[in-house]
């Protein structure tokens, strides 16, 4: 046990692990992956922080939704356009680009691995209700409709629907099935996904796609006087 040779080999061992630890610090983990791995190629996004980012995104449009909703049930001036511009980028951002990685690259690995395959269930009858729910929003927003209060109310009612089973969702994804996303996937195709990712940012919303986009929901928050993030400060 403690003859020079194995405390050669737990001495190694140790400088191994701190280099690993003072690594990672540098790194990020999707480098010091590819070091263990003995590969040179590196992920500067790894998918599921990609996917955190869009979380992040559409906790953003969540709080536009959360603005328009209590406009409304505040009878206060509502404005039709923003809510439009919010959905098209839910249509855009959220359904079909987030929410189609989500299902091809995510739910998929965890069925056939039978890994938290009920959530993956509700997970994926969300993303259809979700879209159902969209439609509805899209629906009250024609002139007629918009204009009369049972309609508004109605409105608000689906745009709480909305925010509230997207923070549920996006809670859980974020806690629950991310973290567990390793165990579906090699190391090496996580990786090659986290690329993959960023290819199809580029190809559906062009270079700087994700900060392009970060800067449309900006100026849909400075439209409505939400902008200001102090303003969400509680006063002491
Ligand atoms: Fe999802
Ligand atoms: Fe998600």
């Amino acid at each position: 046990m403690n003859n020079p040779i194995n405390q050669r080999e737990s001495r190694r061992r140790f400088i191994k692990s701190g280099a690993l630890l003072g690594a990672a610090a540098l790194l990020g983990p999707a480098r010091v992956l590819a070091a263990e791995q003995g590969e040179t190629k590196t992920a500067e996004v790894t998918p599921t922080e990609d996917l955190m980012k869009e979380h992040g995104v559409l906790r953003r449009l969540l709080l536009i939704y959360d603005d328009m909703g209590t406009r409304l049930k505040e009878g206060r001036e509502a404005p039709a356009e923003v809510l439009k511009e919010a959905i098209g980028l839910i249509r855009r951002f959220v359904e079909y680009y987030h929410e189609k990685d989500e299902e091809e690259y995510l739910f998929t690995r965890f069925n056939k691995a039978g890994k938290l395959v009920d959530l993956v269930q509700v997970l994926y009858a969300q993303h259809q209700a979700g879209r159902q729910v969209t439609t509805r929003i899209e629906e009250k927003l024609i002139p007629a409709r918009f204009s009369q209060a049972a309609e508004r109310a109605q409105l608000a009612a689906y745009l709480r629907a909305y925010t509230r089973m997207y923070r549920a969702h996006a809670a859980r994804e974020d806690t629950v099935l991310y973290p567990a996303f390793r165990s579906v996937i090699s190391p090496r195709d996580f990786m090659a996904l986290g690329d993959l990712f960023e290819a199809k940012e580029v190809k559906l919303f062009g270079k700087d796609g994700f900060e392009k986009i970060v800067i449309q929901v900006a100026d849909l928050e400075k439209r409505l006087g939400i902008y200001e993030l102090a303003q969400f400060t509680p006063k002491a």
